[in-house]
């Protein structure tokens, strides 16, 4: 696993330079989920692709910016499922966007997540690692490589709240479950893009990210394997839980399509406990 983290930070690098440099408008296609491609996604899609077809390990590549699965080696252990610039549509404003990736083994469903990793690229370039039966690890950039800063863990209950979706669809008892958490004392931590918000939460120690169904999107925007269920492990690793709607461990998911999303809600203990009673699913 440390030579698909190696390589993940050597995407991280040239990724970073390509946002530094680059033109941010879009390119005159689509990817598989009707979104109008900006010209850095593709670019950060073509700079993971080029790096993993010299890692032997990995057997397929799937890709939000790909229709279909690209076949790497034959006699590779990992399916790598990845969003190559998630947040994208922030860049131009200069927020924070970042890459995302879930390694898998077998099948690519929740229960066959063997690692999964994100970077961040802020002010500085930031990566999380996890791994099975560890707490995720932090690293930060310095002049190209990467020093390891910290182990991360969950406090039981958070400050923050990061909720996702449009409100004006939300449902009577999601809202009235947001309006209860900011009537408790929790602020409003939400920039946009998935990777800096759940990381915000997993630095400053706990809170919620939450993405629901709503009316107009009734299985809500984010992507199981490239989005969801690699965060799902990381804030699981951490000491919190990752559930959907039901009540149900995000980890358990088994999409039928690449491209299916779920609900999803990523926190800390209190909070997720929270949420289960406000949707009545706890069980
Ligand atoms: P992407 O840029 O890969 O399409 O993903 C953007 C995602 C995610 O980062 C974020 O949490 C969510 O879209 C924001 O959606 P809303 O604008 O609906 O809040
Ligand atoms: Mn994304
Ligand atoms: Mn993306």
């Amino acid at each position: 696993m440390q030579t698909i983290f190696n390589t993940i930070k050597e995407i991280a690098i040239k990724i970073d330079f390509a946002i530094k440099t680059e033109d941010l408008g879009y390119s005159d296609s689509s990817n598989s989920s009707g979104e109008e491609q900006l010209k850095l996604d593709v670019k950060s899609d073509y700079i993971i692709e080029e790096a993993f077809k010299d890692v032997s390990l990995v057997k397929d590549l799937i890709s939000e910016e790909k229709e279909g699965v690209l076949s790497l080696h034959k006699e590779g252990k990992y399916t790598i499922c990845y969003d190559p610039l998630d947040g994208s549509s922030l860049a131009d404003v200069n927020l924070s966007v970042g890459s995302i990736f879930g390694i898998y083994e077998g099948e690519p469903k929740g229960e066959n997540l063997v690692a999964s990793a994100y970077v961040v690229y802020g002010p500085r370039i930031e990566l999380m690692t996890a791994l099975k039966d560890e707490r995720p690890k932090l690293y930060r950039a310095q002049e190209g490589l990467f020093n390891f800063i910290r182990e991360v863990t969950l406090n039981e209950k958070g400050k923050l709240n990061a909720p996702g979706g449009t409100q004006q669809h939300w449902c009577d008892y999601h809202k009235t479950f947001i309006d209860d958490l900011f009537a408790e004392g929790y602020r409003l931590r939400y920039s946009g893009g998935m990777v800096p918000d759940l990381h915000q939460i997993l630095l400053k120690g706990g809170g919620i990210f939450s993405y629901p169904g709503t009316s107009d999107v009734p299985n809500g925007k984010l992507r199981q394997l490239f989005e969801v269920i690699p965060f799902a492990f990381m804030y699981e690793q951490a000491g919190g839980q990752a559930l959907n709607n039901k009540g149900l461990r995000l980890m358990e998911l088994v999409p039928s399509h690449p491209h299916d999303t779920s609900p999803c809600f990523f926190g800390s203990n209190y909070e997720i406990e929270a949420m289960k009673e406000a949707y009545g699913v706890k069980h």
